[in-house]
């Protein structure tokens, strides 16, 4: 995690718009994959993502996932196996505060009609947020849910290579160490 941290702090430095993203792949209730790009959080714990429990991703991450990372910048890949843990309520408390006020609103709007249903057209999305009943003053509802990140299997394919063969490392977790392999790229 380590090496992790300091190759996106290299793309953070490279002004790498991907350093700030993740890809999260998860399988659904019928056994097909789905990825989605989320923001991947760094927060006193560890890394983060944060998303809303009316989405059926939730539910996926409730056991293994996987988190894909890509840095043109720095021509760097991590593939990792990952267990979630879910972030305290204060946690979430604290953060959601920070988030821009559309975010904010879809959030309480997903309380009555989850991320991901149908709706009529943009202008009944549009009219379905007005609506949205919402606290005075705004806190995070109960759906808005963060989860912290437990790597358990880590994979860096290094493309920057002078002679061109790409350098592929395996870290695996077991009983709480970690062991490294080299493998063919
Ligand atoms: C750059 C970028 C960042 C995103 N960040 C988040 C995020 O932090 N949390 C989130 O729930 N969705 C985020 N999304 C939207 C997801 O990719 C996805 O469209 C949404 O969560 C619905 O996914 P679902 O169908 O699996 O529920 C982001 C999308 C992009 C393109």
């Amino acid at each position: 995690m380590l090496r992790f941290q300091e190759d996106r702090r290299r793309a953070r430095e490279a002004e790498d718009p991907m350093a700030a993203v993740c890809v999260l792949a998860t399988v659904d209730e019928n056994s097909i994959p789905q990825a989605r790009t989320l923001v991947l959080r760094d927060i006193a714990e560890g890394l983060a993502i944060y998303i809303n429990a009316s989405s059926p991703k939730w539910q996926q991450c409730q056991d293994m996932v996987a988190i894909q990372t890509w840095w043109p910048s720095v021509q760097v890949q991590y593939r990792m196996h990952v267990r979630c843990q879910e972030l305290p309520a204060q946690h979430i408390a604290d953060s959601w505060q920070l988030r821009p006020a559309a975010p904010k609103n879809l959030d309480w709007l997903y309380e009555q009609n989850a991320q991901g249903n149908a709706v009529k057209d943009r202008n009944d999305l549009l009219a379905q947020l007005e609506r949205a009943p919402k606290p005075e003053p705004l806190v995070a509802p109960p759906g808005a849910r963060g989860l912290i990140i437990m790597p358990q299997k880590i994979e860096r394919l290094d493309l920057n290579q002078a002679n061109g063969v790409h350098d592929r490392c395996s870290y695996s977790l077991h009983a709480g160490e970690w062991t490294q392999e080299t493998l063919v790229p």
